[in-house]
């Protein structure tokens, strides 16, 4: 996620907009840059890289020192590359306009066609250049620059954030929001404007949240909130943040991990944007360029790899095309690939984009001259960039080393690939896309109201289970990949041996350690056709005196030990429910047991290495 500040006050502004930057840099970004106007002029300085790049150029320009109103910018690249053209702040034509921005603008292409028509030009690939031409264009129809801000605003589809500077009003700021974080910081004789609450923390604690569809307009003095659909202004509650910095940059929460697992609603959100068309069709055009595969070999480590063999189960379901799901170290070094170039395809996962094995693997497929889809979330990565083509999961920087919000949204984009090849080989009957896409559009907001519940559950049990020596998950179908992901977050979290398993499995020697003292989570979705077969799994372990911990939903009869109902959602999407609840079981465990969450001992967050 990008991040924004801007300040207007009675202090040096550059300084306090590079100390904001540092403040977010917990954010992720992959360039950075600043705005301010010095003797009537625009002056914009960007870098690609880390801050200290932009430190440098700031350095030799002596102007910066002086001015009192400057706007910064921590971009993470969701479309076009890390590079200095496509850091913010973008510039109007006319350079009269700075304007730094967090977000996706869905419908820039179509306002970049039509202002290309107008006669502008455009140096950079970002939806953010678009948007600040926009408002440049309204100001020619506007009697100021808030009515064309607004304009402008309401044109624009999609997610923004936003700070603009004016270099012929250079003691103004303007911000707004709309579906993306932004923040008032109210100082004393100076104001604040920022993605998160720590790039202005050691000014001001005294902060208003804006609200989606208000425009903040914000003097050293002085400021005023509207509403972005009339202009009439709103009055804001004021809150007194008490947080440390620390924990302002998890946003409150206890560990990244748990900020990132709350943050799954948005990356589903921000996963389907601009992918998601209005004529119920999932738009992939990064897939137009190759064949479609009579055979797709997915290919990944870790949890990126319980992904793929869940994304499986959908793509052979859904679009009838034939699936392999394989380990990358085992992959990269097999006899023979025995891939035929017009037939299969080989899609890398990896949200990094930097694991050493699955980069080695995504080689050994170029070799064979197979087509090769990556699907990462850092853009720019080794990856992304050797692929023939890239899905991005824009699930934003994920800081805690166990992967949680990364599996979802790889999981989402499965989902969408599987629904676009089901639509090109019409293997999908209608109704059953029309309620899979009608499910998908609602799932955030679905998740969203259920997290507070799965939290305060997994809590419990967590107390109850956390000396286990040993734990088996067991599950069926599009539940086996989430029982073997289940395990590997007890295992690197909590350090307690766990093992996923096919839960039919059981009864060819795994049954041989069950006794009270190993306790079983089993995933029993209520619809899966596998659920009696599940249900007698769980009765030969109670048999043994195995304790049962059965994740279902309401109404289904399993006499566990604990039974653990989230709501039923049809078909495989009721993973993106599952899969939550086995994250904050493992987080709660590993956080009960006082274990080092965000960086288990052992571990690294990318793997670059054999
Ligand atoms: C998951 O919690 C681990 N951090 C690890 O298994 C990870 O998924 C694996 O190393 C793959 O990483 P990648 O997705 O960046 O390729």
């Amino acid at each position: 996620m990008c991040g924004i500040i801007g300040y207007i006050g009675h202090r040096p502004a550059v300084p306090i907009v590079l100390e904001g930057l540092e403040h977010l840099e917990y954010r992720g970004y992959d360039s950075a840059g600043l705005g301010y106007v010095f003797n009537q002029d625009l002056k914009i300085i960007r870098s690609s890289g880390k801050l200290n790049n932009l430190k440098e150029k700031v350095i030799n320009e002596g102007s910066s020192l002086t001015v009192m109103t400057a706007i910064g910018h921590t971009r993470w690249a969701t479309h076009g590359a890390p590079e200095e053209r496509n850091a913010h702040p973008h510039m109007s034509n006319d350079k009269r306009l700075a304007l730094v921005h967090n977000g996706i603008i869905e419908n820039y292409l179509e306002l970049k066609k039509d202002l290309l028509s107008l006669g502008y030009s455009f140096k950079s690939d970002t939806d953010t250049e678009v948007l600040v031409n926009l408002i440049s264009e309204c100001c020619h129809s506007e009697p100021d620059l808030l009515h064309a801000l607004a304009k402008a605003l309401r044109m624009a589809k999609g997610a923004f954030a936003i700070c603009l500077m004016d270099r012929e009003a250079p003691n103004v700021l303007y911000a707004a929001r709309n579906q993306a974080p932004l923040i008032f910081g109210q100082g004393v004789g100076e104001n604040f404007i920022a993605s998160d609450v720590p790039a202005f923390l050691n000014y001001t604690r005294d902060v208003v949240f804006l609200e989606d569809g208000q425009i903040l307009v914000a003097q050293s003095g002085d400021h005023k909130i509207l509403r972005l659909n009339d202009l009439q202004s709103v009055s804001c509650e004021t809150q007194r943040i008490q947080w440390s910095m620390q924990a302002a940059q998890k946003g409150g929460y206890r560990h990244f991990m748990l900020k990132e697992i709350f943050e799954q609603p948005n990356v589903i959100t921000d996963g389907l944007t601009g992918r998601l068309e209005n004529n119920d069709q999932i738009n992939l055009p990064e897939l137009e360029r190759i064949l479609i595969p009579k055979r797709l070999h997915i290919v990944a480590c870790g949890t990126s790899y319980h992904a793929g063999l869940w994304g499986e189960h959908l793509l052979e379901h859904w679009a009838h095309i034939p699936v392999q799901t394989e380990i990358a170290s085992e992959f990269r070094y097999k006899e023979e690939l025995l891939l035929d170039p017009n037939e299969d395809v080989v899609l890398v996962i990896s949200q990094s984009g930097e694991t050493a094995d699955t980069l080695a693997a995504l080689r050994r497929a170029k070799e064979a001259k197979v087509k090769t889809i990556g699907l990462c979330n850092v853009v720019g990565s080794s990856i992304a960039r050797e692929a023939d083509c890239v899905l991005y999961t824009q699930a934003g920087p994920e800081i805690s080393v166990a992967s949680t919000k990364a599996m979802t949204s790889q999981m989402l984009m499965l989902t969408c690939m599987a629904l676009y090849y089901a639509r090109r080989n019409k293997s999908m009957s209608l109704g059953l896309r029309q309620s899979t896409l009608g499910q998908l559009r609602s799932l955030a907001q679905f998740l969203s109201q259920e997290l507070p519940q799965m939290h305060t559950m997994a809590k419990a049990l967590s107390r109850k289970y956390a000396q286990a020596k040993s734990f088996f998950y067991l599950g069926r179908g599009y539940c086996f990949p989430l029982a073997l992901e289940g395990a590997l977050k007890l295992k690197e979290l909590s350090y307690i041996h766990a093992e996923g398993y096919a839960a039919g499995e059981m009864k060819h020697g795994p049954i041989a350690l069950i006794d009270p003292t190993f306790p079983t989570f089993v995933l029993a979705p209520a619809e899966s056709e596998m659920y009696a077969k599940i249900k007698s799994n769980m009765v030969e372990i109670q048999a043994r005196q195995g304790q049962v911990i059965a994740l279902t939903n309401p109404g289904t009869d399993l006499a566990a030990d604990d039974r653990w109902e989230i709501p039923f959602l049809p078909g495989p999407l009721m993973a993106f429910l599952i899969l939550p609840c086995l994250q904050l079981f493992s987080y709660e465990v590993s956080d009960y047991l006082g274990k080092d969450v965000d960086q288990p001992r052992n571990l690294a967050k990318s793997v670059t290495v054999e």
